[in-house]
């Protein structure tokens, strides 16, 4: 049902032509993938997965209803493991995610190369259920698993020359041969106060369940008042630096896709993103929200900004 009607999204508004146009050819093949992999896969694609325990309600919950979990681990954008939405749940399968460490370095006191194990034990789990924003107009909201990323960042103790924090994936072409449409490693970057935000997350999981590897396991970012493509995946560094670190999407388009990518209806250097289409319905049924909605947690941030021009 999704993906037939997604012919009425418009790839064309975030995505060079070469890569709408893949993207044209895929749609066609779309119906018969998607049966095919419900009938092989649990919800999300995978065989089974121990499921997350104990996990602490989140007060920056939405209790708006959540997105079916078949819809969010089946129309990804994760371009390592190809640029059509339904490729990432087929190539991504046998993605290995462990063992995996997190190097947290630069600009810091005590830098240090965390384990996932370490990484889970950090600080508590917790449920937070978020509504999550592309810039291509369509959203979802899902129950992800983990933590606010100042937990991780407190330990490190930033000094005082670090003003941004630069991420950074996991890329192998070896083990990622659809990778295709942008430059990788794929890169994003925060200012360190939008960093230490509470409502930045370090995910490790979705649905009570570790993240399925085309959602971006073993750990992201979610940064639910930002367009998702700052929620960077699969995540092997974060470097804490002095100036502003480059972005994969402001590398390959910068007049599209600024650093901040706050959602904001008002301001559409592409395309207009008054709506969204809140799936699993292909057409814009929803107003977009400042800051997605979150502007209450985050406005301040952005005290005293253009935020036309800081786009
Ligand atoms: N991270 C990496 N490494 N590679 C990507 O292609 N795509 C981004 C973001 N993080 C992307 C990425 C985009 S455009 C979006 S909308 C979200 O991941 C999608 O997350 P989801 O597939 O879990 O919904």
């Amino acid at each position: 049902m999704l993906i037939k009607k997604a012919a009425d999204f418009r790839y064309s508004e975030i995505t060079p032509k070469s890569v709408y146009l893949n993207r044209r050819k895929f749609l066609a093949a779309a119906p018969a993938a998607l049966l095919a992999a419900r009938e092989a896969f649990s919800p999300s694609g995978r065989a089974a997965a121990a499921s997350l325990g104990g996990l602490a309600k989140s007060p920056f919950s939405t209790t708006e209803p959540v997105t079916s979990e078949q819809i969010v681990t089946h129309y990804n954008n994760f371009y390592e493991f190809g640029t059509s939405k339904d490729e990432p749940v087929k190539y991504a399968q046998n993605f290995k995610t462990s063992p995996w460490t997190v190097s947290v370095e630069g600009d810091v006191e005590k830098p240090r190369k965390l384990s996932m194990d370490e990484i889970l034990k950090l600080a508590p789990l917790e449920e937070r259920i978020y509504r999550h924003r592309c810039v291509e107009a369509w959203s979802i909201v899902v129950p992800w698993v983990g933590y606010s990323l100042s937990a991780l960042l407190n330990q490190v103790k930033p000094t005082p020359k670090a003003k941004y924090v630069a991420f950074e994936s996991f890329f192998s072409s070896k083990e990622m041969p659809h990778a295709d449409g942008i430059p990788f490693p794929y890169v994003e970057g925060l200012r360190l106060d939008e960093a230490m935000h509470p409502l930045a997350m370090l995910c490790v999981g979705m649905y009570g369940d570790p993240l399925p590897p085309q959602d971006g396991a073993p750990v992201r970012m979610v940064l639910p008042w930002k367009y998702g493509f700052k929620s960077i995946k699969s995540l092997i560094r974060i470097k804490l630096v002095g100036g502003q670190p480059p972005t994969t999407w402001n590398i390959a388009a910068p007049s599209y896709y600024g650093f901040y990518s706050n959602v904001n209806p008002n301001v559409a250097p592409q395309h207009d993103q008054r709506m969204e289409a809140r799936l699993p319905y292909p057409f814009r049924n929803h107003p977009t929200l400042m800051f997605n909605g979150y502007g209450d947690q985050v406005a301040s941030l952005y005290a005293g900004m253009d935020l036309k021009k800081n786009y």
